[in-house]
């Protein structure tokens, strides 16, 4: 369905700051190395939150800021590579946390990696052909499944959470483009609980390989997701691509000839936050008057999977 309206969005932080002179402490790295080679200067890590309670923060200001009863609600949809716990999914927790136990709600997590909040926009706006009120959330724990010894993982990624309702509306507009590769050679894995690898184990990354395919994936998505909704790049007023790596971004623009001022970033802030990343972006943004009514907006993202895609958004 493309009659789909965001009408209220929220994010949460992890409550510890790290900035790169801590990790200056941890490894074998320096402040300038990560702002040269990232533009990363900071990312927010919990110690005392799983993922579900940072899902939660985020759904409750999200619903504040849709000024809606919450039971409305009657999906939830929770993407994340770090859930609380294998079963039952973090969508269930949530659901519980926002006393929606008992109601008529169908929750449920999918995991489509660092592209899992445009998965699970995409999958949604289909959804609302049977529900009337969608809440969509990325959240990520990734400081549980990073190898604070391995400086060519632990310098990048960061905790959070995102969240949007959707609802059915003829006053927006919403097309998705998704799509999967494989990943044969293993470039982003958190190997965990495969026959031969009982014991969690920690994400490992091939971080050349993963560069190539993003400076790739996302371009031919947001070529993808433009073509569906008849747009041209220019057209666009503002992107809102996942939160990786600043000289990834920089590569999109130049190569989609796209001016940097019409690209939303906080990765210096949040880090990548994976699942969450463009979840927390987007409410930003919002809160950061950075979006108008009218606006047209490409949400695009990749990962681990690998995966990739991108959603075209009228506000
Ligand atoms: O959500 C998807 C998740 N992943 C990504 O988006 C990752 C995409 N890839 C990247 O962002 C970049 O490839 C990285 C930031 C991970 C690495 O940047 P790079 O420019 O590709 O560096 P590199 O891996 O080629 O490493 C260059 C050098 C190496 O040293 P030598 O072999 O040249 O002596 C690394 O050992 O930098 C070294 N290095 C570091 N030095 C200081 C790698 N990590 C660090 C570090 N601090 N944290």
């Amino acid at each position: 369905m493309e009659n789909v309206k965001i009408i209220g969005c929220g994010y949460a932080k992890a409550e510890k700051k790290l900035f790169n002179t801590d990790l200056e402490k941890i490894v074998d790295t320096s402040d300038e190395w990560i702002v040269q080679r990232t533009g990363i200067h900071s990312r927010y890590i919990t110690q005392t939150k799983n993922t579900s309670d940072l899902a939660f923060e985020a759904a409750k200001k999200a619903i504040k800021d849709a000024q809606i009863d919450v039971s409305l609600i009657d999906c939830i949809l929770v993407a994340t590579t770090t859930p609380d716990c294998i079963t039952p999914s973090t969508a269930c927790l949530v659901q519980e946390k926002l006393g929606l136990n008992g109601q008529e709600c169908t929750s449920f997590d999918l995991n489509a990696a660092c592209s899992g909040f445009v998965y699970g926009l995409s999958l949604a706006s289909m959804m609302l052909e049977t529900y009337s009120t969608i809440l969509v959330i990325g959240a990520e724990t990734l400081s549980k499944i990073i190898d604070w010894n391995d400086r060519n993982t632990c310098v990048l990624f960061g905790d959070g959470a995102g969240a949007a309702l959707i609802q059915k509306s003829n006053q927006g507009r919403m097309v998705s483009f998704t799509k999967s590769t494989g990943d044969k050679d293993g470039f982003l894995m958190c190997k965990g609980l495969s026959l031969q690898e009982k014991e969690m184990s920690y994400l490992e990354m091939n971080g050349k390989e993963v560069f190539r395919f993003a400076i790739e994936a996302m371009p031919y998505s947001i070529e993808k997701v433009l073509e569906k909704a008849n747009q041209k790049i220019e057209d666009i007023d503002l992107f809102i691509p996942h939160q990786a790596n600043i000289r990834i971004l920089k590569h999109v623009a130049k190569k989609m000839k796209i001016d940097f001022d019409r690209i939303f970033v906080n990765l210096d802030e949040f880090g990548n936050t994976s699942s969450a990343s463009i979840a927390i972006a987007l409410a930003q943004a919002k809160e950061q008057g950075k979006i108008k009514k009218g606006m047209k907006m490409v949400l695009t993202g990749f990962g681990a999977g690998f995966t990739s895609g991108a959603i075209y958004l009228e506000w």
